[in-house]
């Protein structure tokens, strides 16, 4: 019994320092874990008579208890202290100001070209991909302009070699769709970059974009080519939007037309912006040549189609007024972030 007693005070002599909780836990597992000082005592419990061992028996569980009552109280407290000392060292000032980052714009180029792929989409086109470097059997000759064909002229072309070349429109993805559709009805867009041999300058660049229209049906009219473009002007430029036809010649379309947008900024009147004369020119169109649809694998006694093809940028530039095509691929900051802020405006 005394030597209970004597771990007792023990213990209660050790816990009056402020130990830290790791050696509390180390002191606690040494006094009550199974080879702990309490439980050796146990030990001696065979040298006494039976009525000896039930009090000693109930003596050393209720130090036990004392002793377990007394750790966990101390180990409590260390744990609270410790808590706190955490909140106190890792407390964030909310008051400080953030730090802003730096984010990008979207370019109006790519606006605008998913603004047009969406106006198609929404009138059941699919979006169709050709590639960039083509062959002269596709950009040209399925599109009705043989070799030697002056209407070569009117696209000055990128060859790689004699045969391969950066395409001068994306009318050549008309020809690829056809060869692949086995004289289905079609009725695609497709959106790309194309190439022509240019200098540079506020309206002229040797890399543009474009987005070609093509559909292929029966009883396909030019009707059918004006109420298309004439709800894309007005999903595009202005509700009460209107398209006139400019004949033309394009040799993969006959008739073939150049197409104009009532001036979206005078509503006709006459501006700076069309020059005056109220109507704007935006892309060039025309109903499928026989030639092609034939080439292609249509019979043009069965078939018709009408195609487009609409400048991205000369879109772009006139949506948003901007007066330089250069700064569409330069990504100038303060170009994209003014750009930016007009839009939200
Ligand atoms: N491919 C012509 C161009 O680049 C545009 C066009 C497309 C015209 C489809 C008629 C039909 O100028």
């Amino acid at each position: 019994m005394k030597e209970i007693d004597e771990i007792l005070l023990e213990v209660k002599e050790k816990l009056k320092a402020s130990l830290p909780l790791e050696e509390l836990i180390q002191l606690r597992n040494a006094y009550l874990l199974k080879k702990g000082k309490l439980q050796l005592l146990m030990g001696k419990m065979k040298d006494l008579s039976i009525e000896e061992r039930k009090s000693f028996g109930k003596e050393i569980n209720d130090a036990k208890a004392a002793l377990e009552a007394l750790f966990e109280e101390k180990i409590k407290e260390k744990e609270a202290q410790k808590l706190n000392e955490m909140l106190e060292n890792e407390k964030v000032d909310i008051t400080l100001p953030g730090v802003s980052h730096f984010s990008g714009y979207q370019n109006p180029f790519f606006k605008v070209q998913r603004e047009i792929e969406e106006i198609f989409i929404g009138m059941g086109y699919e979006v169709a991909n050709g590639p960039e470097v083509d062959k002269d059997h596709y950009v040209f000759e399925l599109l009705n302009i043989p070799k030697n064909h002056p209407a070569r002229d009117m696209q000055d072309t990128l060859y790689i070699d004699e045969e391969t070349l950066l395409r001068s429109h994306t009318s050549a993805v008309q020809a690829h769709v056809m060869q692949n559709s086995n004289g289905k009805p079609i009725k695609i867009i497709c959106p790309g970059k194309t190439y022509r041999r240019d200098d540079d300058d506020m309206t002229h660049s040797h890399q543009f974009a474009q987005v070609e229209g093509l559909v292929i049906d029966k009883n396909i009219n030019l009707g059918n080519l004006k109420s298309t473009l004439e709800l894309f002007a007005q999903k595009m430029f202005s509700k009460d939007a209107k398209v006139r036809f400019r004949s033309s010649f394009f040799p993969f379309t006959e008739p073939s037309v150049e197409v104009d947008v009532s001036c979206f900024n005078c509503h006709g009147r006459g501006c700076p912006i069309c020059k005056g004369s109220g109507w704007i020119e935006i892309l060039g169109a025309g109903m499928v040549n026989p030639n092609v649809l034939r080439m292609n694998g249509y019979d043009p006694d069965v078939y018709s189609g009408f195609a487009f093809g609409i400048g991205i940028e000369r879109v772009a530039m006139l949506r948003y007024g901007i007066n330089d095509i250069r700064k569409f691929y330069q990504n100038d900051i303060r170009f994209l972030s003014d750009f930016n802020k007009k839009v939200e405006d």
